[in-house]
């Protein structure tokens, strides 16, 4: 069983990927993705969006980050994997699913699994460049429209050299709306022999058997599930079905809202934490109170007021909305 913990654009952060991981079981992390145009990016934006870069390639628990990069010019992208994995990257990860009309309409993303051999090239110039130690993986959906090219696009990745396949058991455009397909999984798995990686609504231990069931691979890709419940890949690896007590939580906002004060704007900081408590209110109702206190909320000094009483909800002392 392999557990990755999904790249999240404008979500999973350096901060939330820090905070994640420090929970345990991910076996690696991948990056938001890079977007290539044409050209090698200075090291100076890589280390930007990658701080771990700067750490060995790793967050400060030792997750490994694996770099995802976004374009369809063979050339630029071969040439940034090289640097990110000069630079300390676990691998390079090929992002095929981003739905995003602006990264589709100038051809990178989604819009590539239209063309089987944009795939191929792109992964084999990236493969090309690397050396042979080195894992090259992809991540891709169903398929742009429909499922109709999904093995032609899988066995397209693999026969270019990737080692692994991630897919996100949905076409582009079912966006994220569930369910998400596993059983097409299964019909992947059987036409490819690289390693494939379940990817899509896995958000409790339980999903997470049903996905093996239904898929037949062990190993998956937590995305939204694991920002919900920072814990959910040490409870799969456990087997361990009971919610984490809001005790355990509470402590992980304090320390990640301290935490954007090292690199966020005031705005930047207030949106980031409405953004994680808005997914942490999916599963845990203190979490909906923390909610109602904060969504309206445009100022740090209120919610640094607000974080000893946020302790006091973690020990059970008060429950609604107007005591916070
Ligand atoms: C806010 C957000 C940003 C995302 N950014 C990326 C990205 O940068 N690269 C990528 O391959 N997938 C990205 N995805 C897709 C996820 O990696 C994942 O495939 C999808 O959310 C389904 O998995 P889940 O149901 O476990 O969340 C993003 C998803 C979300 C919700």
């Amino acid at each position: 069983m392999r557990i990755v913990l999904a790249p999240m654009e404008g979500l999973a952060d350096a901060h939330l990927r820090r905070l994640i991981t420090a929970q345990g079981g991910y076996d690696w992390v991948v990056s938001e993705f890079v977007r290539v145009v044409d050209r090698l990016y200075p090291d100076r934006v890589l280390y930007g969006d990658c701080p771990e870069l700067a750490q060995g390639g790793r967050t400060d628990s030792g997750t490994p980050l694996r770099v995802q990069l976004l374009g369809s010019d063979p050339a630029a992208m071969a040439a940034n994997a090289l640097r990110v994995v000069e630079l300390g990257s676990y691998g390079v990860d090929i992002n095929f699913g981003c739905p995003s009309k602006t990264v589709n309409r100038r051809a990178g993303g989604a819009v590539m699994l239209k063309e089987p051999e944009s795939l191929y090239r792109v992964v084999s110039a990236i493969r090309a460049a690397l050396p042979k130690s080195v894992m090259v993986s992809a991540k891709m959906r169903l398929g742009f429209d429909d499922t109709s090219l999904m093995l032609d696009n899988a066995a397209a990745i693999e026969s270019a050299g990737a080692g692994e396949l991630t897919v996100h058991a949905r076409t582009r455009m079912q966006g994220y709306a569930p369910p998400a397909h596993w059983e097409e999984l299964g019909r992947i798995r059987q036409h490819i022999n690289i390693p494939l990686i379940a990817n899509g609504d896995i958000c409790s231990v339980e999903d997470y058997h049903r996905c093996v069931a239904i898929s037949g691979t062990p190993d998956v890709m937590l995305g939204r599930g694991a920002v919900r419940l920072p814990f959910l890949a040490s409870q799969i690896r456990a087997n361990q079905t009971q919610t984490t007590p809001w005790v355990q939580l509470a402590p992980l906002l304090v320390h990640f809202w301290q935490e954007l004060s090292t690199t966020l704007s005031s705005k930047d900081r207030v949106g980031r934490i409405k953004q994680w408590v808005n997914y942490l209110r999916q599963a845990h109702p203190e979490a909906e109170v923390l909610w109602h206190s904060i969504r309206l909320e445009k100022c740090t000094q209120t919610i640094d007021g607000l974080l000893p009483r946020l302790e006091s909800v973690a020990q059970g002392s008060c429950a609604t909305a107007k005591q916070l």
